[in-house]
């Protein structure tokens, strides 16, 4: 045991040394400890050189105790020898759900993993990547297990290259990214459902015996029915602050699979990656097939600290300028829909500027000359200027904008085709159908076959010309109605069961070019609302929309869920007509995150406005801390009357407090303080209500101070009531 941890030591000098595979010594099982900070997955390769999971959770001072772990547990017979297998492997021994399925070129469909050898390497300050090979004793398979491994932030990606050297095509039926095994008395599993303004309906349920699957088979706006996102808590329900819990994710932007099954040795096997529904995939000799990594954290301090750690990785090393700044916009989707022409969009601009806003984002209805886009029914694929709409292009309101001292930012829906336009009209083939088929259609439309290589140059030029055209355009809201049906495609032909991974793969290279082109611009990632959120997509795009329902008491709700996953400063929210809530009530909540604004500004009442500039005055304070700071769930809106959320600073010294009344029956209100969290126990702070409305009196006393420990302990009361049922305070550190 000893013996092998100083084994270990060793790889990784040699490996530093010569970036060699180094092998295991001799036929004892030999440890291979993943470790963040915190936690640990910890692998044995036994005598046999099979590759098992012997632990997975928090980190033991001593590495060479997880060894003494296996024994610790008496459970059922293993028949297989395999149930906790690094990567189950179909066709031999194993009896569960694989990772991996194959059919060798020779139509055999057995396949056995052994161990052959790992290194770890350093990916920069903090960050370490572990690969493990394995290799089918019989036929020249091998598939290399990764593990990139941020210490600090306590989140492992994982996951698979595949490769063979047969002679002949290897068909992949599964690829999975990874392979966990969890052991503990009982897990609950909290997952998410929805649809259109429905997005993150949250379930939590204890699994049964047998396999639960989270899964789409969407192809484009994977996530509109599920995302891939979920917890999973172990031995009891985790709380907020309180129990063992697993954050996971699939990094891909379309069909995904995690599979979750309970064994009879009732340990809990996690399989996630790429959906192999209908995707048979062909890989030829000498080709390396990589899935996309499954991201995952774990924290035994409950979801929030889960969460935080989640929110702190996404911003420092997936979302693009996730320390970076963002804009505050006007939209004028639902302050015009498709009805606008040149002249009233630059009263919209003159608006922005009024409102006080960085940027003016139009949206829809742009384009289409033969099909005019006066509806959703035509014209997507034909990205030219409607001539009527915009006589002198995108090119004079680029330069309006800019000579009203704002930005101007754009929508597309660059992946989609009408069938009444010129581009389905000139490239039929270029559109993702079964030719002799009925056609059908999502909002009207079909998806272009993005695996196909022009395709992708048209699209990248889609984006390319409109900076060509306007070189100062700011922003990109780039939307994804249509879900993909009669999935085939005329590139792929024979290999069209391919279609589903080779789409998502298209649309990376897309995103990758337009990113090496232009690196900073910011994109918001939309689908038909927060039908395609993940963190494969969000590498290139700095924000997303969580959706389409913008009434701000759904939207508490919606954007709640999503903070478990993802950081405020991705998280795009707009100030809309939506729901029966005061302004003053639409902004608080949009305040969390990055504020937008999509309403007509001039029919705002003067109060309102004035309250509006105000309060985007207050954001410019408090961004900071909102985008980058830590977050904290204090109210859970699903448990009571109240929905409470803070934001505090790295320095513990300054952040704000949301808190919102959710239930509008009579006499509700904040009954009870609402303990903050994360401040320093030895510090005072002061606090202070902010964004009232124009002549509001607020019931708090103008900046109170209170200790630390009293906030956390007993709490602070917003005195939410059935009048006040938004109240917003900032926090600072009395001086
Ligand atoms: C989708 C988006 C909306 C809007 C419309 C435009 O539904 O989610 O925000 O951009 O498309 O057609």
């Amino acid at each position: 045991m000893r013996r092998f941890i100083h084994v270990r030591h060793s790889i990784w000098l040699f490996v530093i040394g010569c970036c060699g595979y180094a092998t295991a010594q001799d036929s004892r099982p030999m440890i291979i400890p993943v470790e963040s900070k915190q936690n640990a997955v910890v692998l044995q390769v036994d005598a046999k050189g099979q590759l098992s999971t012997i632990y997975f959770g928090t980190k033991l001072s001593n590495s060479a105790t997880y060894q003494q772990i296996p024994a610790t547990y008496q459970q059922t017979v293993d028949y297989s020898g395999v149930a906790n297998a690094a990567y189950t492997a179909a066709g031999s021994k194993n009896l569960f759900e694989p990772a991996i399925a194959v059919v060798h070129a020779d139509g055999n469909n057995g396949l056995d993993l052994r161990y052959v050898s790992h290194k770890t390497i350093s990916r920069g300050p903090d960050v370490e990547e572990t690969s493990i090979l394995l290799k089918d004793p019989l036929y020249p398979f091998e598939v290399t297990l990764h593990y990139k491994v941020y210490k600090a932030a306590d989140v492992i990606e994982q996951w698979s290259v595949i490769r063979h050297t047969e002679k002949g095509n290897v068909t992949l039926q599964k690829f999975a990214s990874a392979n966990l095994y969890l052991k503990a008395s009982r897990y609950w599993l909290k997952q998410y459902h929805g649809d259109w303004v429905q997005e993150m309906q949250p379930e939590e349920s204890q699994l049964t015996h047998g396999i639960k699957t989270l899964d789409s088979k969407l192809g484009t706006r994977a996530n509109l029915f599920q995302p891939s996102v979920f917890m999973i808590s172990l031995d009891q329900p985790a709380t907020e602050d309180q129990g063992s819990v697993l954050y996971g994710s699939v990094e891909w932007s379309g069909n995904f699979r995690v599979d979750l099954e309970l064994d009879n040795l009732d340990n809990l096997r996690i399989i996630a990656g790429i959906n192999n529904y209908a995707s048979p995939y062909i890989l030829p000799a000498n080709t390396a097939f990589e899935t996309p990594p499954f991201l995952y954290t774990f924290s035994n301090k409950g979801k929030g600290d889960a969460s935080r750690k989640l929110q702190r990785w996404a911003r420092n090393y997936k979302i693009l300028d996730g320390k970076g700044e963002r804009f505050t916009l006007l939209n004028n989707w639902e302050a015009t829909y498709f009805d606008f022409d040149e002249a009233k969009l630059k009263g919209l601009l003159k608006d922005t500027k009024e409102l006080g806003v960085d940027l003016f984002l139009l949206d829809d209805g742009w384009f289409g000359n033969q099909f005019p886009r006066n509806s959703d029914h035509a014209a997507l694929g034909d990205w030219q200027e409607n001539r009527k709409k915009l006589p002198n292009g995108i090119a004079a309101l680029d330069s309006m904008a800019q000579r009203n001292g704002v930005k101007f930012g754009i929508w597309i829906e660059p992946e989609m085709v009408s069938p009444q336009s010129e581009l389905n009209a000139k490239h039929p083939d270029w559109v993702l159908r079964q030719p002799g088929r009925e056609e059908h259609y999502f909002r009207h439309q079909l998806v272009l076959d993005l695996s196909n290589p022009k395709v992708q140059d048209f699209v990248f030029q889609i984006v390319d010309s409109l900076f060509i055209k306007a070189p100062k355009l700011s922003y990109i809201k780039w939307d994804c109605n249509a879900v993909i049906y009669n999935a085939w495609s005329a590139y792929q032909g024979k290999q069209s069961s391919q279609l589903y991974v080779e789409y998502v793969r298209g649309l990376y290279k897309v995103l990758a070019r337009i990113r090496a082109k232009y690196p900073t611009v910011p994109m918001m990632l939309c689908s038909g609302g927060g039908g395609r959120v993940d963190y494969g997509a969000l590498q290139y795009f700095t924000e997303y929309w969580p959706s389409d329902n913008t009434d701000p008491l759904e939207r508490i709700f919606i954007q709640w869920e999503n903070s478990y996953f993802y950081p405020a400063i991705a998280s795009a929210n707009h100030v809309t007509d939506w729901g029966k809530q005061s302004i003053k009530f639409r902004v608080d909540v949009a305040m969390m995150g990055k504020l937008g604004f999509d309403i007509v500004v001039k029919d705002l009442k003067e109060q309102e406005r004035t309250f509006c500039k105000e309060a985007l005055t207050n954001y410019s304070a408090l961004k900071d801390v909102i985008w980058h700071g830590d977050q904290y769930r204090l109210a859970d809106p699903h448990e009571g009357s109240v929905a409470a959320v803070m934001y505090l600073d790295e320095k513990q010294s300054s952040g704000v407090m949301f808190n919102y009344l959710v239930n509008y029956r009579y006499g509700e209100g904040s009954k009870l303080p609402i303990r903050l969290k994360g401040l320093d126990p030895c510090k005072r702070y002061q606090l202070k209500e902010i964004n009232l409305y124009p002549e509001e009196v607020s019931t708090i006393p103008d900046n109170v101070t209170f200790a630390g420990d009293f906030l956390m302990t007993i709490g602070f009361n917003p005195q939410l009531n059935l009048k006040r049922t938004s109240v917003v305070i900032q926090i600072n550190e009395a001086p």
